[in-house]
C-alpha cells in the first residue's frame, strides 16, 4: 500500500522519496525532503483535477531556491528577533538568516532535512524527524512526527513533537496556494475570509511590535470575504513594509480546539478551500518575495503574488514576547496541533 518513487539524492548522499496519497476524491504528493507538500489535486467546478499548490519538479530546485514551498518549517516557524532568546536563565543564539533575524528554523531547518517515512498507506503518510539537542542553536532533543491524511475532500496535517528539555517550538506547513491552479498566475482576484478580529503589527524587519491591533477600519480586515488584491497596495504602513500581506492574525476561539480559521476561493476555477486549525495564529503571506519568472512545476513561471500562504502557527517571535501565547515545548507536554484543509466548489 502507498506509492513511493525516488526524487533524487542530496549532495550529502541522502535519497529523497516522493510519496503519493490518493483517496479517489483528492490526491497529494509529499517529499521526504522537508515533509514537503509538492502537489495537491482537487476537483474544480467542472470536475477536472487542479493542482492548487506551487512546487518544483526537481530536488535541486527545492534545495537551491528559498521560499519554503510546501515545506514543514521548524523548529520555530517564522521569525525570532535577532536570533536570540533567553530561557530558564540562559541566553541562546540562533542563525540570523533573514535580514537581522532568524527565520523558519535557521540555515538547515526542518524544511531542509530528509524525514523518515514511519507509515504509508494510500491515504495517510506519517513522517518523522529527529532534531538533536543544539541543532541550529536550539536547546533540547526534539522528536517530530507529521501526519498527512486524506479523508473525503479534506487534507489534514497533524503535528506532534516531544522534547527532553524546554525549547521554543512552532510547526507549520508553508504551502503556497493558488486556487485557480498553481500555474495560473496572479491570485489577487481570489477571495479570502479570515476568522480574525486582530493581528500583530510588525516593524520594518517583520518582527511583531508586541501589540495586538484590531483589523477593523484597516486594509488588514478580512472578516468578510474580500479579494486579496482589493486593498493590498493601499497606503497603509503595515502593507508597505512587507510589499503586501505578511502578517500574523489572531484566530478567533480557543487554541487547542479545531475551529474555522479561513475560507478562500477562486471564481475562475470555482474551487473553495476551508481552513480549520487548533493553532493560535495564522500568517497570511501573499508570496511577495517570489521572484518574477521563477520556474515552477511543468516549466511554468511563478512570480510575486502568484499564491497566498496561510501558515497556521504560534505568533512570530513569541520567545521574546511575554504577552503572546506561550510557544514553549516542555518535557512531558507534547506539541499537538492540527490543521485541516477542506475543498469544495461554488454552486
Ligand atoms: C513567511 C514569512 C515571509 C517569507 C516567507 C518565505 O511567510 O513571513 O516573510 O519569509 O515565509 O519566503
Amino acid at each position: 500500500m502507498g506509492n513511493t518513487i525516488p526524487f533524487g539524492t542530496t549532495p550529502q548522499g541522502r535519497q529523497v522519496e516522493l510519496l503519493t496519497l490518493d483517496n479517489g476524491q483528492i490526491s497529494c504528493r509529499i517529499l521526504t525532503l522537508g515533509a514537503t507538500l509538492q502537489a495537491l489535486e482537487v476537483p474544480d467546478g467542472q470536475g477536472r483535477k487542479v493542482d492548487v499548490v506551487l512546487g518544483y519538479d526537481t530536488l535541486t530546485e527545492y534545495l537551491e531556491n528559498d521560499g519554503y514551498l510546501g515545506a514543514v518549517v521548524g523548529r520555530y516557524a517564522n521569525r525570532i528577533a535577532a536570533g536570540r532568546f533567553s530561557l530558564n536563565g540562559r541566553d541562546y543564539t540562533l542563525a540570523v538568516n533573514n535580514g537581522p533575524n532568524h527565520l523558519h528554523g535557521g540555515l538547515v531547518g526542518y524544511s531542509h532535512r530528509v524525514w523518515q517515512v514511519a507509515e504509508l498507506t494510500d491515504t495517510q503518510a506519517v513522517l518523522t524527524l529527529d532534531s538533536p539537542d543544539g541543532e541550529e542553536g536550539y536547546p533540547g532533543h526534539v522528536q517530530v512526527q507529521v501526519t498527512y491524511a486524506l479523508s473525503g475532500t479534506s487534507l489534514t496535517i497533524h503535528y506532534q513533537a516531544v522534547t527532553d528539555a524546554d525549547t521554543p517550538c512552532n510547526l507549520t506547513n508553508h504551502a503556497y496556494f493558488n486556487l485557480s491552479g498553481h500555474d495560473s498566475g496572479n491570485t489577487m482576484d481570489q477571495e479570502l475570509q479570515l476568522r480574525a478580529e486582530s493581528y500583530t503589527p510588525t516593524d520594518e524587519t517583520s518582527i511583531p511590535l508586541g501589540t495586538v491591533e484590531p483589523v477593523e477600519g484597516t486594509p488588514m480586515d478580512f472578516r468578510a470575504l474580500t479579494p486579496l488584491g482589493e486593498r493590498i497596495d493601499a497606503p497603509f504602513l503595515q502593507l508597505q513594509l512587507g510589499n503586501g500581506y505578511d502578517h500574523n492574525y489572531v484566530v478567533q476561539g480557543d487554541t487547542g480546539t479545531l475551529r474555522p480559521c479561513a475560507t478562500a476561493l477562486s471564481r475562475r476555477s470555482g474551487i473553495v478551500m476551508e481552513v480549520e486549525t487548533t493553532s493560535p495564529g495564522v500568517q497570511l503571506y501573499t508570496a511577495n518575495f517570489v521572484p518574477q519568472g521563477r520556474k515552477g512545476k511543468g516549466g511554468c513561471a511563478y512570480g510575486p503574488r502568484h499564491a497566498f500562504c496561510l501558515e497556521t502557527q504560534f505568533f512570530p517571535d513569541s520567545p521574546n514576547q511575554p504577552a503572546f501565547p506561550d510557544a514553549l515545548l516542555r518535557p512531558g507536554k507534547p506539541f499537538d496541533h492540527t490543521t485541516r484543509f477542506t475543498f469544495s466548489t461554488l454552486q
